[in-house]
């Protein structure tokens, strides 16, 4: 056990508590979040073993993306999914690829460059913002990153501000229903965990596709606004 950074102000969303093995001891509806990535770790999102563990090529064809679209691919890393996206969606269509680490955007432009995409877009967000325009997105999708986001009522408040009127925002997370998938707890989230969060954002579930070898991949539609 380690311990916290410090309590929340009170009324935050936010609790801080004793962090738990691997955690960062700030809870949020009842999770512990997971302690950021750091780049040094990139190396491990290029892995080979990716393309059995994952499968991106079954997960872009779940994402039903049309050339021309406009997506964000939030938590990019060193684009693992964004070139993949823009190759889908084309030369009119555009990836704002966002991160929180310039290190991160870096690798990402240079992969981008040495595979000739050109519609990827990086973007240095904040651990509250992504910095993307109002009502411009037809699909953000987060891979593998949700968890362990600092802010996480913020990040999708803002996310959902970015989505057109009917766009979609897709979660892709390990599946923390399932023991045998082999990752760290904390960095894996249950179907109910994910639709709780979301659920309290104008959102409406679309579908949940478990066809991937050990992740799920959550979809949600903007809504009009909750009252
Ligand atoms: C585990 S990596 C996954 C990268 C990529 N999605 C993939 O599947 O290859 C998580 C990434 O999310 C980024 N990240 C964490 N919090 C973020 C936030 N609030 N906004 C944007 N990116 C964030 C980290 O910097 C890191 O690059």
């Amino acid at each position: 056990m380690t311990a916290g950074r410090g309590a929340e102000p009170p009324g935050s969303r936010y609790e801080q508590r004793e962090a738990g093995r691997d955690g960062t001891g700030r809870f949020f509806m009842g999770r512990e979040i997971a302690p950021v990535m750091g780049h040094l770790g990139a190396p491990w999102l290029e892995r080979a073993e990716r393309i059995d563990e994952e499968r991106p090529d079954l997960l872009h064809s779940l994402l039903s993306l049309k050339p021309g679209m406009v997506v964000a691919d939030i938590g990019a890393g060193t684009g693992y999914h964004s070139w993949r996206m823009a190759e889908k969606i084309g030369p009119g269509g555009r990836v704002y690829a966002v991160d929180i680490q310039s290190e991160m955007l870096s690798l990402l432009a240079t992969n981008m460059a040495r595979r000739g995409v050109t519609n990827v877009v990086g973007v240095l967000g904040t651990i509250t913002d992504p910095k993307l325009p109002d009502n411009i997105l037809d699909l953000a999708l987060m891979v593998d990153v949700y968890h362990e986001f600092d802010h996480p009522f913020e990040m999708l408040a803002a996310i959902v501000k970015a989505l057109k009127p009917d766009g979609r925002v897709a979660f892709v997370e390990f599946r923390g229903e399932q023991v045998s998938v082999p990752i760290k707890p904390l960095h894996k989230m249950t179907e109910a965990q994910v639709r709780k969060e979301a659920e309290a954002h104008t959102l409406e579930w679309v579908e949940t596709r478990r066809e991937l070898p050990w992740q799920h991949l959550i979809v949600f539609r903007k809504t009009v606004q909750k009252r």
